[in-house]
């Protein structure tokens, strides 16, 4: 690796510029809901966030993504965009009520959509990167029970080796799931996301048939002797003591590492639950049993067969406590929240709180902390066996102004983006492989229960006229795609 600066000196000198190697994968990832609209066109019945953007107060203003950024209609004009942009690849992910509606069988319309959205990316020289599940599981898979049925699992299987037949040919990278934490723990323990169930240590269980699904994808590819990178991307944390002399602290900190990391990390990379998971979850049952009475023997093997990537995304660290602060403290608070009730996400830790730690915050009140990624990725290397790691999503929201002249200038988002290149550089110094970097997100877009308020694109979008208009960000990221060099973040 050619290099300016090494890892130690990156604090020291933010503004030294950083050189990538010959090949690092430079692109921006988005996510199927959250931008193709078309929501009842092509054969696709409702996800789980159709019914659960529909429930009062489950996101911010009623939005939902019935239209979202019309992307199902303008596919080949945005891979002409990220062709303008430089992009080496782009991730994407596909969904599955529009490949096999209500769950049930292939749509051809459905899957000739992706295959004509891999056909244009490749005609532009962008590389194609599928994520088969980025969280709209089809209606009438919820209704027989979700993610907490372990049938979904088989059922997912059967999702994805329909696509997998289809695309095989042209798509060299695959990821199963997309950051299942988010799936199982704010769906089906917190309520935050859909299906918005609020059952506990339920969260555990849908965890682990999410795992499942990953597992017996990936095991039935290696059989067939698939010759594409596969693996799955994990939202991780670091996960610190806000007071690292407060016994209650380092408690939390400790559980919420298992509860946030580990919970995935273990089995998929070790091929077992990390041994104090059930003593953190002691006592909490979901319909009458503990959440381990649900995994079945080789379930453990077939999700820790081996990957050929691991997709980290990460925006922010976390500085855990045990014990109460005032509401203003925590984050979270200067954010407009949905107004529906929501509980913990994490089973059993109803005392977890999140004060601010004195970083900068981004609009979503999402603490900015580069260095947690540096970290981040070091343990990663050094406490597990991992594949080549690839950032799969890193980006921040912010309130963006439009200029009179239509352009937008978004220096903040631009230095979140440097300082969390050069964090990733410096974990690379450090002997960590990494070997790509995607923006999350390319396009403004439907932020979940947060809506179209929280505006995480490279590229504007404008929701009346659906027009696109690259901000500044994407410019600079441009220049860093064709170049592998950043030159300076300000
Ligand atoms: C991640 C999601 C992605 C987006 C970003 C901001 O958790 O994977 O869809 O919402 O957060």
């Amino acid at each position: 690796m050619t290099t300016t600066e090494s890892a130690t000196s990156t604090a020291a000198a933010p503004r030294a510029e950083v050189r990538f190697p010959p090949g690092f994968l430079w692109g921006a990832a988005t996510a199927s809901y959250q931008i193709e609209g078309a929501a009842a066109e092509g054969g696709r019945t409702p996800s789980i966030w159709d019914t659960f953007a529909r429930v009062p107060g489950a996101v911010v203003g009623g939005d939902n993504g019935d239209v979202a950024c019309d992307h199902y209609y303008r596919m080949p004009d945005d891979v002409a965009l990220m062709a303008s942009l430089n992009l080496g690849a782009y991730r994407f992910s596909t969904a599955w009520p529009r490949v096999r509606p209500d769950g049930g069988a292939p749509n051809q319309a459905g899957i000739d959509f992706y295959s004509r959205l891999v056909d244009q990316l490749l005609g532009a020289g962008i590389t194609p990167w599928v994520t088969l599940y980025h969280w709209d599981l089809p209606q009438a898979l919820e209704d027989e029970g979700g993610w907490t049925n372990r049938d979904t699992a088989y059922r997912f299987a059967e999702y994805a080796l329909t696509l997998y037949d289809a695309l095989e040919d042209r798509v060299p990278y695959w990821t199963t799931m997309n950051e299942p934490w988010c799936s199982a723990f704010l769906g089906y323990t917190g309520g935050q996301h859909a299906p918005g169930r609020q059952e506990g240590v339920a969260g555990l269980v849908a965890a682990h048939h999410l795992m499942l699904g990953h597992g017996l994808v990936v095991d039935e590819l290696r059989r067939r002797g698939s010759t594409a990178d596969l693996g799955i991307t994990l939202n991780l944390t670091v996960a610190d003591p806000f007071d690292p002399t407060e016994p209650a602290d380092v408690d939390a900190a400790h559980r919420v590492d298992h509860l946030w990391n580990r919970v995935f990390l273990d089995p998929i990379l070790r091929g077992s639950y990390a041994e104090e998971l059930p003593t953190i979850t002691a006592g909490l049952t979901w319909q009458g049993r503990a959440w381990e009475d649900f995994v079945q023997d080789g379930d453990l093997a077939l999700i820790s067969t081996p990957l050929d990537v691991l997709g980290v995304n990460y925006y922010h660290g976390d500085g855990a406590s045990g014990r109460p602060h005032p509401a203003d403290d925590l984050l979270g608070s200067r954010v407009e929240a949905p107004s529906r009730s929501v509980r913990s996400p994490f089973p059993g830790g109803g005392d977890l709180t999140f004060p601010r730690r004195g970083y900068p915050v981004t609009g979503l009140d999402w603490e900015v902390q580069p260095e947690g990624l540096t970290r981040l990725l070091v343990r990663l290397h050094e406490d597990y066996d991992v594949p080549p790691i690839y950032i799969t999503e890193n980006g921040a929201a912010y309130d963006d102004a439009v200029s009179p002249d239509g352009s937008v200038h978004d220096p903040e988002r631009w230095g979140y983006i440097g300082s969390h290149l050069r964090a990733v550089h410096a974990a690379m110094a450090a002997g960590v492989d990494v070997r790509g970097y995607f923006a999350w997100s390319l396009l403004d877009n439907f932020e979940w229960a947060f809506g179209y308020g929280q505006r995480f694109g490279i590229v504007h979008v404008d929701y009346e006229t659906l027009r696109r208009t690259p901000k500044t960000s994407a410019l600079r990221y441009a220049d860093v795609a064709a170049t592998s060099t950043l030159v300076d973040d300000r």
